[in-house]
């Protein structure tokens, strides 16, 4: 039985959230493979808006069991607070919620870290979240950190405050001014991880195994963005983990020959929160109208997003690197009203045309070279079927497609569940 994975192919906050709860009718298993609180997933339905950080997309469907996975990071704070606005939906959070013994925890001095870390770059930060996920990645991958697992056992907090002493020998090491009162910041990590003990800890890889065994329905969702991703994306200025597919048999101990179907989300356009190279991004009138009517602010800390063109070359990128199978487009309906859209086709790079993502993308060194295409100007959001779609959204479409090589089998017209046309 396959594993199939749903993946944000562009700079993140592709809709990811949206679609896992989509889809999650269609699945006995949600499980989250990588990132941490950093990603912000929303969801709506029934009027409600609800926006999840570490947990996964799955959790109000009454039919999924979601899964943290190893690959994750996990702030007990956070995590409590996402748990306590869950309250009101009267979910039975231990038997659908599971987490990995191996997934590791997010210190308050690992918050603290990443906040001098970021400080001490100045110009050249990368636009963290601040949550310490850098941080984080780089104990577990420094072979320090800290795991779900070891709260069960018996000197769990010990180790805590020998790491958290080495955490505060190196925020002064930086040499920039960061105020915090740890007594405080530990005073709710550990009523929080008091918490988080309560839930179902599992061994996930076990876990997935046998319900693969048992004929179970898997999909691996993903966090933030293919460009994002610590090998792939525009390194430094992206995050620690790998958010492309490989990402998910490491996150979760999914074997590679058991992935199935390959999801790979995408804007109509392209946004980008935090710093770092953007080739499309706008900053005429066209920018902001994107901004304003796909209401482009980040979920996890309200930042504006910046918005530019749809990037082809960045996309068949992604595409390639993931092996994606189906392709998802969202927010088309922000799109409505542009008279001429633009796609980008290729760059000039050093002054030669090429179509393929090259190892900088940094402005003195990339232009776009734009396709340019007839907009359209009805409204998609009451729309509930592909026949409904106008031509110039279908020509759209179909360049896309052509380009790709990958079919859109999803268009999503507006935040709401019910405003997906499947295609
Ligand atoms: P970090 O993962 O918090 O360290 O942030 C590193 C970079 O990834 C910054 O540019 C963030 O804005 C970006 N980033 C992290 N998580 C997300 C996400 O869920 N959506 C979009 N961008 C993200």
């Amino acid at each position: 039985m396959a594993v199939d994975l749903l993946l944000g192919l562009q700079w993140g906050d592709e809709g990811k959230g949206k679609i896992v709860d989509v889809l999650t009718q269609d699945y006995d298993i949600i499980a989250r493979f990588q990132g941490g609180p950093n990603a912000g997933h929303t969801l709506e339905f029934d009027g409600i808006k609800h926006v999840l950080h570490t947990i996964p997309s799955g959790i109000f469907h009454e039919n999924a069991v979601n899964v943290v996975g190893n690959g994750v990071v996990i702030d007990p704070v956070i995590f409590q607070k996402e748990l306590d606005a869950l309250k009101k939906f009267n979910l039975d959070i231990k038997s659908k919620l599971f987490i990995s013994r191996k997934a590791h925890l997010i210190l308050p001095t690992h918050r603290l870290l990443d906040a001098a870390s970021e400080a001490s770059k100045g110009k050249a930060k990368i636009g963290s979240t601040l949550k310490g996920i850098g941080p984080t990645y780089m104990d577990k991958t420094g072979r320090n950190g800290m795991r779900i697992g070891d709260l069960e056992l018996s000197d769990w907090k010990e180790k805590y405050r020998s790491l958290a002493n080495k955490h505060e020998a190196m925020i002064s090491f930086y040499d920039v001014d960061i105020q915090y009162d740890l007594a405080e910041l530990e005073a709710d990590f550990f009523k929080a991880v008091d918490e988080l003990k309560q839930l179902t800890f599992i061994d996930s890889e076990e876990y997935l195994y046998q319900a693969q065994k048992a004929g179970k329905k898997i999909l691996a969702e993903g966090a933030q963005g293919s460009l994002l991703d610590i090998d792939f994306g525009t390194y430094p200025f992206v995050t620690s983990s790998n958010t492309t597919a490989a990402g998910a048999c490491t996150g979760l101990g999914v074997a590679p020959n058991q992935i199935g179907d390959v999801k790979g989300i995408f804007k109509a356009y392209t946004t980008r929160v935090g710093s770092g190279p953007f080739p499309t991004e706008l900053f005429d009138e066209d920018g902001e109208t994107m901004g304003r009517v796909g209401n482009e602010f980040g979920a996890t800390t309200g930042r504006p997003r910046r918005c530019g063109w749809l990037d082809l070359v960045a996309l068949k990128y992604a595409v390639r690197v993931n092996g994606v199978t189906e392709l998802m487009m969202m927010k088309g309906d922000v799109l409505s009203g542009f008279k001429k859209l633009k796609v980008c086709t290729a760059y000039n790079y050093k002054g030669e045309q090429i179509e393929h993502f090259p190892f900088n993308i940094e402005a003195e060194n990339v232009t776009p070279v734009y396709s340019e295409m007839d907009g359209w100007k009805e409204d998609l959001t009451k729309m509930t079927s592909a026949d409904q779609l106008p031509k110039a959204l279908n020509e759209y479409i179909d360049f896309l497609e052509k380009e790709l090589e990958v079919p859109i089998k999803i268009v999503s017209v507006g935040p709401d569940r019910t405003q997906t046309i499947l295609r």
